[in-house]
């Protein structure tokens, strides 16, 4: 794992982004934090794997011990908020219920102040469309289960996350920093949004990352919902701060493409690899 430090200028409060642990052994990540001690830390999603639980009646959050580990670790070190990516898809209330019992605060398509009723620091979470897509369809099911199987029709053509909210997002006063898991719902939803930073995982930094003689830039092969050579897998663009994330959930293993835990700082604070950004 490999630490990166950007500044941001505009930017309060120090802030740690964890994304992509998929229920991993996060011994590192935690050393860190408690190292570090940043002001905020926010998990952007994809801390479980999408697998349903194995065990007919268990609690999805209950299998994935490594992920509440990791969420009562942050929450020990500092205000901690999640926000939900494709891979918590079947996650439900009750689960949610037990991450809020660690200490933390999901953001399902809504925001926070910090401190709760400040003006300084508001964030919000867009939830993976993923994960509202199956919310959508499930409360439309008359089984008892608690993770009813999925038929074809949940994540038929292409579904969009609930945006509607972020209307009342950026009239908050503070600076307002958006949790979105997918980079690609930056270009396509939050454009011309009053949003001072948004961050993100997702890309896993597109899987293999090489160097472009030509670009004089490292880039990723591929990644999901971008296709091959995409364009918003690691670094700073404008507001937009994406992590490579920090495990991996395919067969095919990382090339040139450590796990990464990412630090944002303000002006006044400087980590050892810096990165600057306005
Ligand atoms: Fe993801």
């Amino acid at each position: 794992m490999v630490e990166t430090f950007y500044t941001i200028h505009s930017c309060p409060v120090s802030i740690a982004l964890v994304t992509d642990t998929h229920n991993t052994p996060a011994d590192a990540v935690l050393n860190s934090l408690r190292r570090r001690k940043p002001a905020l830390i926010l998990l952007a999603g994809d801390f479980v794997y999408a697998d349903p639980p194995t065990a007919p009646g268990r609690l999805k959050m209950l299998e994935s011990r490594y992920a509440l580990l990791l969420l009562q670790g942050c929450a020990l070190v500092a205000p901690t908020f999640v926000s939900l990516g494709n891979h918590e898809w079947m996650l439900n209330e009750a689960d949610l219920e037990l991450m809020h019992s660690y200490g933390v605060t999901v953001l399902d398509n809504c925001f926070a102040s910090i401190p709760p009723g400040g003006t300084k620091v508001c964030c919000g979470g867009l939830s993976s469309a993923r994960f509202t897509a199956y919310q959508t369809w499930r409360r439309k099911q008359s089984v008892s289960f608690l993770y009813p199987e999925p038929d074809r029709t949940v994540w038929a053509g292409k579904p969009e996350p609930c945006t509607g909210w972020l209307d009342d997002f950026e009239r908050q006063p503070g600076y307002k920093i958006l949790l979105c898991h997918h980079p690609e719902y930056v270009p396509r939803y939050l454009q011309n949004r009053c949003i001072d930073l948004i961050v993100s995982g997702h890309a896993h930094g597109g899987q293999w990352r090489y160097y472009s003689r030509r670009r004089q830039e490292w880039r990723g092969i591929y990644a999901p919902g971008q296709g091959l050579l995409p364009k918003l897998t690691e670094g700073i663009h404008g507001n937009h701060v994406i992590s490579r994330g920090l495990s991996n959930n395919t067969p095919i293993p990382r090339l040139n493409n450590p796990p990464e835990l990412v630090y944002i700082l303000p002006a006044n604070e400087q980590g050892s690899t810096q990165q600057e950004s306005g």
